[in-house]
């Protein structure tokens, strides 16, 4: 794919349908704003390392469309996605006098996004936003399909809404300025699209790993759009995660374990997901689902894109029974079962519950130490 093409990927949601734009040179080039709706005043939520770089770029952009352009900047990390920041972004809008027509802008990655979403969703009962993903992370999966939270200390993403954006701007140029280690986190929720929904996507990932973390222009182009291209077949399928759109988190129950149980922030969400992609095929194939040769060929992928591939020890007493406590807050959990996302042969995903004495096991296997 050239990556100087614009792509445009839709999601079909009916009343809620949108697009995705995906090339370089997007965000700060007001043409990528034309058809919004008019409003007296637009707020651009960023964070303290992503303002920096591109917030003045992208309220200039924004300067001809609306009479009035705000920036509010949230302290950046996964640890302050929390009430008190998102209540930053309430007092900017109501220190401004910000209306029910006013739209927030998300710049930055999965954490601005997912907070901004959320704010757009409650100020005066929900007002439009438009999500500018910066991170690869962001690009292929969270600025997509209207999921929006904070966390709580108990446990990540619990508090949220469903709410879809007007438009999502993906701006290839951005990941210029992105850390390797985030890059790297990125490809990890890249990865889980392989085995859950297109094996050759899986195969075109391992011929072009070496391609992707080398930021080749055309090797991400392709990964933003063929990863937005299955999402939006997912999530027009299942808007509100009421049985297919599960798939789209495989690797996070045990990752989710990690990251609370290690404290939010110590580990890179993508990391977090990439070894508990580890372990949920390691479960498949213990429940009979996969063979060794998959989980191996999953594994080698995972390191290749310099992800971990071992968990944290999370207790010194009883780890396994630690990842099963927090497990069983997952929201995919029902009365007390926690439910997997394990894969059903290559490219192929089902959710599905598993004996505790095996998730023992998978973890034992699975954790440093
Ligand atoms: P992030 O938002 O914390 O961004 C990662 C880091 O990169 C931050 O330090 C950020 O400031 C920095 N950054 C962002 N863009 C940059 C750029 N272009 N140049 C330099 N630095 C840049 O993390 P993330 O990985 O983007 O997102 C993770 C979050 O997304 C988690 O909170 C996760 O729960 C959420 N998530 C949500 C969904 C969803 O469907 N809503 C899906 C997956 C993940
Ligand atoms: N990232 C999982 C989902 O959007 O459903």
């Amino acid at each position: 794919m050239n990556s100087s093409d614009l792509q445009i990927v839709a999601i079909d949601l009916a009343e809620r349908s949108y697009h995705i734009a995906i090339r370089g040179s997007l965000f700060d080039n007001p043409l990528s704003y034309a058809e919004l709706p008019k409003a007296q005043s637009a707020l651009i939520v960023t964070n303290t390392t992503v303002g920096p770089f591109y917030a003045e770029r992208l309220q200039r952009a924004l300067a001809g469309k609306f009479p009035q352009v705000h920036t509010v900047v949230l302290p950046d990390g996964e640890e302050h996605k929390t009430w008190q920041n998102l209540n930053l972004i309430f007092d900017a809008l109501l220190a401004n006098g910000c209306d029910r027509k006013t739209i927030l802008f998300a710049l930055g990655g999965g954490v601005v996004g997912d907070m901004t979403g959320f704010a757009a969703a409650s100020y005066m009962r929900g007002v439009p936003f438009v999500q500018v993903p910066t991170t690869l992370l962001a690009q292929v999966d969270s600025s997509v399909g209207g999921k929006t939270a904070i966390n709580h200390p108990l446990g990540k993403n619990m508090i949220g809404a469903f709410y879809q954006p007007l438009k999502v701007v993906c701006d290839l140029n951005t990941l210029k300025t992105l850390p390797a280690a985030e890059l790297s986190a990125g490809l990890g929720e890249v990865i889980k699209y392989g085995p859950i929904a297109d094996v050759d996507f899986l195969a075109w990932l391992e011929a072009n790993m070496e391609a992707l973390v080398a930021r080749d222009p055309a090797a991400l182009a392709h990964v933003v759009k063929r990863c937005c291209e299955i999402k939006a077949w997912v999530v027009g399928q299942d808007e509100r995660e009421s049985g297919l759109r599960a798939i789209l988190n495989f690797g996070h129950t045990f990752g989710h374990a990690i990251e609370a149980g290690l404290g939010y922030g110590q580990w890179l969400h993508g990391e977090a997901v990439a070894c508990g992609m580890v372990m949920a095929a390691h479960l498949s194939q213990r429940l009979g689902l996969v063979d060794a040769f998959f989980v191996n060929r999953l594994i080698r992928l995972i390191q290749k894109a310099g992800l971990p591939i071992r968990g944290p020890v999370l207790s010194d007493t009883d780890n396994a029974g630690r990842y099963l406590e927090l497990m069983r807050l997952d929201k995919k959990s029902e009365a007390g079962e926690i439910k997997f996302v394990v894969i059903d042969g290559p490219g192929r995903a089902v959710v599905r519950g598993a004996p505790d004495a095996m998730v023992r096991k998978v973890i034992d296997s699975c954790c440093a130490g």
